[in-house]
């Protein structure tokens, strides 16, 4: 049997650069999809025969029969809500069952999460998603969290529930005190994660070594990021950022997989930038620039986030971010996603410097006062969304993605022209 390369999906900007959609389409030669982060704030949209997918938890892979999908150590998972998830698979009748392995190491977002994250957000103001996701991710590091492991494989029972309730009981004792917030009581709580985990509880597996024995074996092991890496909680704009780390280099810390497996790693770039929530964003465009770039119009979903419906901030693409993050992340390849939604701009821009750092910055004060420098390049009229050959792109378009290629040094292997599955041109 022929070997199939292991990929790795990484996000280069500030999260929904269209990773699900370049996902389902390497997913076409791949066995395994990984997430390896993050939980429910993901939002990640897939479109074929008509139909419309968002998926929070469960790997975009899950829209390919005979793929399995694997739900990392590296994730926090939000188990009711897996539920649903399951749930709207099950209405499209996709099967689900003995196509999913969640690692026992993977750490529950509990209710309590969620109570906490409405508190201190509204003093914070960091405009998270509201799924649980920073106090999950505090639990872990601070040694006290919950995981996967922690209700029985195999199926629920009484045992586990006194088990439960104890753990819940624990947290609450430990950090639960130093809240003014009504928890709920450790028995509903416990109720609620045995009901879940009655369902998805015989998913529950190994996943380091699985995955090792196939990357090195037949391949077809595709790693899929969630969020991108300028909300990654160490190279990001920080503390504006998710708590895991988005890079390529989480790949390995939430999978358990040897890093030097992955043969290609690609990272995924919108042809304009866009960030959900708050903190800096040098090339933010004004309420005009706003517009232009929110969308052709065609799409009603157009720059809209896909798991809290808020408006993206939209801006110019910023070529110091695609170089930093290509950096971090050791890129191969770049997919540029919605090229199709540039028509009719012109002049288009490109961030090529910033006036006063050579370095991307690390304090987010520092990154707001960051003055962009950028080179104009002539725009196209032509609609592009039914080609499907690069060389039949506008010169305009080839150039825009050139200039891309030459601020990054990385080639650009696959273009996104549209939000469809065959919307797609690979070189
Ligand atoms: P992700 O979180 O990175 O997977 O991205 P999202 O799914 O949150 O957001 C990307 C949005 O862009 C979705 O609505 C996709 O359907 C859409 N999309 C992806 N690629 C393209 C493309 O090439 N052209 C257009 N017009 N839309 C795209
Ligand atoms: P996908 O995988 C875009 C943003 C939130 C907020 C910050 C912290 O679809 O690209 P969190 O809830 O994680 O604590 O929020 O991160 N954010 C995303 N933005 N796409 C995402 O995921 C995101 N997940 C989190 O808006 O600014
Ligand atoms: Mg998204």
């Amino acid at each position: 049997m022929k070997k199939v390369p292991n990929r790795l999906v990484v996000g280069l900007f500030w999260g929904d650069e269209g990773k699900a959609k370049i996902v389902d389409l390497l997913t076409e030669n791949a066995y395994v999809v990984a997430r390896y982060q993050g939980g429910a704030n993901a939002g990640h949209s897939v479109e074929f025969a008509n139909k419309r997918f968002i998926l929070h938890q469960i790997p975009t892979g899950i829209l390919h029969p005979d793929v399995e999908c694997v739900l990392g150590a590296g994730m926090v998972l939000d188990l009711p809500q897996l539920v649903d998830e399951i749930s709207m698979l099950e209405k499209n009748g996709i099967d689900w069952r003995n196509r999913i392995r969640i690692s026992p190491r993977a750490h529950l977002v509990l209710p309590y999460h969620k109570q906490i994250e409405q508190v201190q957000e509204s003093s914070q103001g960091i405009g998270t998603t509201k799924r649980g996701i920073g106090p999950a991710y505090r639990d872990k590091a601070a040694r006290i969290g919950m995981r996967i492991g922690d209700i029985a494989v195999g199926g629920a029972t009484t045992a586990s529930k006194n088990h439960l309730i104890k753990k819940l009981d624990n947290w609450l004792k430990i950090v639960g005190k130093s809240y003014n917030i009504e928890f709920q009581s450790p028995s509903i709580v416990a109720d609620e994660l045995l009901e879940s985990f009655d369902y998805i509880g015989k998913s529950v597996g190994e996943v380091s070594s699985f995955l090792d024995e196939i990357a090195r074996t037949k391949g077809g092991i595709l790693a899929e990021g969630a969020q991108g890496t300028m909300l990654s909680v160490n190279w990001g704009t920080y503390p504006y950022v998710t708590s895991s780390e988005t890079g390529a280099g989480g790949a390995s810390e939430g999978l358990g997989i040897d890093i030097r497996l992955f043969d290609e790693i690609v990272g995924i770039a919108k042809a304009f930038c866009t960030r959900v929530g708050n903190g800096p964003f040098p090339t933010e465009g004004d309420e005009t620039v706003q517009e232009i770039l929110r969308g052709t119009g065609e799409h009603s979903f157009d720059e809209f986030g896909s798991t809290t419906g808020r408006p993206r901030r939209c801006g110019w693409f910023d070529g110091m971010v695609l170089k930093y993050s290509a950096r971090i992340d050791g890129i191969d390849s770049i997919a540029l996603t919605k090229l199709d939604v540039l028509k009719n701009i012109d002049p288009l821009k490109i961030a090529v410097k910033y006036k006063n750092n050579e370095h991307f910055p690390a304090n987010a004060d520092d990154v707001e006062k960051i003055v962009p420098v950028y080179e104009n390049l002539d725009g196209w009229d032509d609609n592009i969304s039914e080609i499907r050959e690069y060389e039949v792109l506008p010169e305009n378009a080839k150039k825009y993605i050139e200039k891309i290629e030459n601020i990054s040094n990385v080639p650009v292997k696959y273009i996104g022209v549209g939000p469809a599955r065959k919307q797609i041109i690979i070189r």
